[in-house]
């Protein structure tokens, strides 16, 4: 048996979810007639209270298309060092909308009000760039699956106001946040103009995310979409899969979340484990000993048929997800209780 703990977008479609695949009504959505996107984006929009939403293929891409939208070529972006949009986008801010990332230095992917509104200066000055975006991540990816406090993303849309900052949300793994803190949607579509949400991460969906906003932004987006390739055509068997997901695999969080837990208790306690950053979620990441090399550890694991991942500077990630079951983690801790 291969357990594949690399991350939480490996998972498969579980029956139901293909059944209403392969039942969904399909049109052409570069024309806006496919009845299931249409139900899908109208579905998302109102969990946020947000006034229109779009159908991504990607996260990435829903993510750009917010950046793009939200700025000119030569402005600034703020986010923190560990984002997603500036380390794993390709390089995308600065390619596709010519955009300069100023970052910042958070603690596990997530900075404070107070550290945005010290660098944000310089409207008049000729020699900065205009500040125009800050960027969030909820939960952080590199951060180890971390959720912001509230009241933090608050300040910071307080402080966004005051510069005339767009405020964008990559919420890839939010409705993790909202499970384990018992937040809502709602809280979110009232902060931010823009929010990512993505359907194939702990949500079990095998394509999609989804950009919510408002109309105004929205219709920016969907010319961006374009530009960026993203028009897809019968893409309702694939919005299909991410109602199916929001109706029915949100709550499940919860038990990724639990067993998450339940391998960090054990990692603190091995001998060759220096650290294991705090969970919050369905992301564990740990550090091993100077006498092992992170790289031979994962390997020994793969031997095992045990997957897991380097995130760099000696992080060693493992993601829980829907097709992890208990038998897999029994063999998981079984494996790392005698990793010698
Ligand atoms: C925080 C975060 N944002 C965005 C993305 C991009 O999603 P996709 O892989 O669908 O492009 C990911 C993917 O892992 C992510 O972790």
């Amino acid at each position: 048996m291969e357990i594949n703990l690399i991350s939480d977008t490996v998972t498969k479609p579980t029956q139901g979810m293909l059944e209403a695949m392969m039942s969904a009504k399909v049109g052409d959505d570069v024309f806006k007639a496919d009845p299931t996107v249409n139900l899908l984006q109208e579905k998302v929009a109102a969990m946020f209270g947000m006034e229109d939403a779009l159908f991504f293929p990607s996260g990435t891409m829903a993510n750009q298309t917010a950046i793009k939208i939200h700025t000119q070529p030569g402005d600034r972006m703020f986010c923190d060092k560990w984002a997603h949009v500036y380390n794993y986008e390709g390089g995308g801010a600065a390619f596709n909308a010519g955009v300069t990332s100023c970052l910042i230095e958070g603690n596990r992917g997530m900075f404070t009000a107070e550290q945005l509104e010290s660098l944000v200066g310089g409207r008049n000055d000729i020699h900065t760039p205009y500040s125009r975006l800050v960027c969030v991540e909820n939960t952080t990816n590199k951060g180890g699956g971390a959720c912001w406090d509230f009241e933090e993303l608050e300040k910071i849309q307080k402080v966004a106001k005051t510069n005339d900052l767009a405020y964008h949300l990559d919420g890839a793994r939010l409705f993790n946040a909202l499970v384990a803190k018992n937040e809502i949607p709602k809280q979110y579509g009232e902060l931010f103009d823009t929010i990512s949400i993505c359907l194939s991460k702990g949500l079990g969906a095998p394509v999609g995310s989804v950009l919510v906003g408002s109309k105004a932004h929205i219709e920016k987006a969907l010319r961006v979409r374009k530009l960026f390739g993203g028009g897809m055509r019968q893409a309702g068997f694939l919005a299909a899969a991410g109602i199916y997901a929001l109706d029915s695999q949100v709550e499940r969080l919860a038990t990724d979340h639990q067993k998450a837990k339940e391998i960090g208790e054990v990692l603190e306690k091995c001998w060759y484990v220096t650290k294991v950053e705090p969970i919050e979620t369905n992301i564990v990441i740990f550090y091993v000993n100077d006498s092992i090399n992170p790289d031979d550890f994962i390997r020994k694991m793969a031997d095992k048929r045990i997957l897991l991942i380097s995130m760099g500077e000696g992080k060693i990630r493992i993601v829980t997800h829907l097709d992890f079951t208990n038998e897999m983690l029994n063999i998981l801790l079984e494996e790392l209780n005698n990793y010698s």
